[in-house]
């Protein structure tokens, strides 16, 4: 493990590699002690502090919690700054500042708290089903959503993310990615009392609340940013900054560029600081420098707030990027592994019914780390998206080929106990095309080829697409390409209504709700979209909104379109059939405690390449097979497969618990459709 570089500011960190280094290095027991005596040497007086603040039974809770997670913050902390002559010191601070979170927790939060520490594996039951949106382009503000709840009831939803809602800054802020205050709520949306308005309404009905916190970066108009500017050198030291390109191009020179169309390099040059600063996304975002404690602990303090305001999932943005070195790509280092069990640990004593889920939209041999599936299991996010089932799901649909996700999906380790994935069929951000190489030549495809063909197709560019998204942040200096675009527009229903074919319209809905089957069944707590319930296309128009500069992918970023909406209840129509099958898939769910995300899900090999067949293991309820024909044309596998379920008159949950058929030893599956074969 690189332990030499540990609490050394990033940006002088190479300069310290470069200088002969005659310690050993410090061993993982060495750290565990360090950390151990940490947390012994706080106890005292945290508890202290805790029964001065708490209710005695809460003060007894927080000190079981110390004594479970103390030392699973403090080891990570460890590692990243226990090179520092003050690590014991900020481990005791960041307690204190746990106990003071703990106490400001109002009582019903706690009430909550006690449920989940009780059910800990609360948000990966079956019925679990996720729906995501920008508050304002579903309903207005947030008083708005409040309003909506039941529309989102309808379609068996119980966790609703809410894209970033902290205030943005003003015109391009990247979809609210660029944060100026992480403690108030955007005012186009609402105040901090109507977020725990909305917070309450949604625990009552026994759903959770996601919210975005930003921690890799801030906006340039950020309180923090707007300090470094005026000269206040605590603040210079919250953010990478660079006095000429020497460190930047030497950093170039390994890391990725995120926007390489809109947004090329990493640094910008900052004429308020006469500096070049670390811009991992666009030029008003400014990355943080993890490597400062009081960047730590000044985000430990945003996500105990936020948690305090009734949020239970805090979605960790762009973790993949938050420690530097250079040399590498500055993705997926260890350190960033280390930050979020630290806060993890520490939210855990203070909040602990609240999870993380991490967006790291990474490749797969980097996806369930962030789980805490390392060499040795260490807890981290409990939540991760499943980006490789995403990706892997629309290069079947588009190959009418099941090998390549069978491949891509059995090579991936499963999350560890108590966490789970995240499935959803397409988000707010382009589909990268996360095809591995190996992978690929596995079935003697060329992965580069593959990825191309795949940007391709979805843009509409290839004879025979049905597809209708577009290419985003095409590079022609790799030759990548992602893409954008809604969910219908790219299954295929925009070209449909364009050409005004019955039949390939049938085709579209039903790969879209393919899509949604494979998602919903994998096992996991699936998300879905907003507007891909009813259907919706692209906004074509996208571009005419000034928050969107050139950024295509708010092509997939519509405001609701609650006309269309209304036509869920009437029969016949594309939004009925659309609606009221994914609100089924949900229902499915929900007797199916086999979806409980709890346990393995694993590909299955089939006799035929055009359907992909996945078990998903619960220890207690058995096992479902899912198979899910991604060809225009019916198929049927070997029915042996059936042997998976270990039972007689397997039924099929998708078709209404109907016994399975089976015809001359096979099993049909139609032209994309999804069966869930489980125990009668
Ligand atoms: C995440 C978000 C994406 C945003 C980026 C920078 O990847 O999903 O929309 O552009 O972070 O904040």
């Amino acid at each position: 493990m690189p332990t030499r570089i540990v609490g050394l500011r990033a940006a002088n960190r190479e300069e310290c590699e470069l200088s002969a280094d005659p310690d050993p290095p410090v061993t993982e027991r060495a750290r565990r002690e360090q950390a151990t005596a940490a947390v012994a040497a706080a106890r005292a007086e945290i508890l202290q502090r805790a029964a001065a603040a708490l209710p005695t039974d809460e003060a007894d809770a927080l000190a079981a919690r110390l004594d479970r997670y103390g030392r699973d913050a403090a080891l990570p902390l460890a590692w990243l700054y226990g090179d520092r002559e003050d690590y014991q010191a900020l481990v005791a601070r960041l307690l204190r500042a746990v106990v003071d979170a703990a106490a400001a927790r109002p009582h019903e939060l706690r009430r909550l708290d006690r449920r989940r520490e009780i059910d800990p594996e609360w948000f990966l039951r079956e019925t679990m089903v996720g729906y995501v949106c920008y508050a304002d382009r579903f309903a207005g503000d947030l008083d708005g959503v409040r309003e909506r709840v039941g529309y989102l009831e309808e379609l068996g939803v119980r966790y609703l993310h809410l894209m970033p809602l902290l205030a943005a800054r003003d015109g391009e802020d990247d979809g609210g990615y660029a944060v100026v205050d992480f403690d108030r709520v955007d005012p186009r949306l609402g105040s901090n009392d109507d977020l725990e308005a909305l917070a309450g309404d949604l625990h009552e009905r026994d759903m959770a609340l996601c919210v975005d916190l930003v921690i890799n970066h801030t906006a340039a108009e950020h309180a923090w940013a707007e300090r470094a500017k005026a000269g206040d050198p605590y603040y210079q030291a919250f953010y990478l900054t660079f006095p000429d390109r020497t460190l930047p191009d030497a950093y170039e020179r390994t890391v990725p560029e995120t926007f390489p169309d809109t947004a090329p390099g990493n640094f910008t040059w900052s004429p308020e600081l006469s500096r070049w600063v670390w811009t991992t996304f666009y030029p008003f975002q400014w990355d943080l420098d993890h490597s400062n404690p009081e960047v730590f602990a000044a985000l430990l303090d945003v996500m105990l707030r936020t948690a305090n305001r009734g949020v239970d999932v805090l979605r960790l943005d762009a973790v993949r990027c938050l420690w530097k070195r250079l040399g590498t790509t500055c993705e997926n280092l260890p350190e960033a592994h280390w930050l979020l069990q630290a806060w993890r640990g520490l939210t855990r004593i203070a909040t602990p019914g609240v999870v993380f889920k991490a967006e790291a939209i990474v490749g797969p041999d980097q996806l369930v780390q962030y789980l805490g599936a390392h060499d040795q299991e260490q807890p981290e996010c409990e939540l991760a998206y499943h980006n490789q089932l995403m990706v892997m799901s629309w290069s079947a649909v588009a190959s009418r080929d099941a090998r390549l996700p069978t491949v891509a999906l059995d090579r991936l380790a499963d999350p560890p106990r108590g966490t789970g994935w995240v499935t959803y069929v397409r988000c707010h951000d382009d589909i990268g095309w996360a095809v591995d190489d190996a992978d690929a030549a596995t079935l003697g495809l060329s992965g580069f080829a593959h990825r191309r063909f795949l940007a391709e197709f979805y843009a509409g560019q290839i004879p025979g697409s049905f597809a209708r998204g577009a290419m985003y942040q095409d590079d022609p200096r790799t030759g990548d390409a992602r893409t954008s675009g809604m969910a219908a527009a790219l299954a295929g229903l925009t070209q449909a209504r364009e050409v005004g074919d019955p039949l390939l319209l049938d085709q579209a809905v039903r790969r879209l709700l393919l899509l949604h089957a494979i998602a919903y069944g994998w096992g996991g707590l699936p998300l879905l979209w907003m507007g891909d319930e009813i259907a919706m296309g692209n906004d074509d128009a996208w571009w005419q909104d000034p928050v969107a500069g050139d950024d295509n992918r708010w092509m997939h970023r519509p405001h609701m379109d609650w006309v269309a909406a209304q036509r869920r209840h009437r029969e016949g129509s594309v939004e009925h059939r659309v609606f009221s099958s994914i609100a089924g898939l949900a229902a499915a769910r929900r007797r199916t405690p086999e979806l409980h995300a709890i346990g393995p899900t694993r590909p299955v090999w089939t006799d035929n390449p055009k359907v992909l067949a996945w078990r998903r293991e619960h220890p207690r309820f058995g096992t479902l097979l899912g198979l899910a024909n991604v060809d225009d044309a019916d198929q049927s596998v070997d029915a042996g497969i059936l042997d998976v379920v270990r039972a007689w008159d397997p039924v099929d949950v998708l078709d209404d618990d109907r016994p399975v058929p089976v015809v001359d030893g096979r099993i049909p599956v139609p032209r994309l459709s999804a069966r869930w074969v489980v125990a009668p």
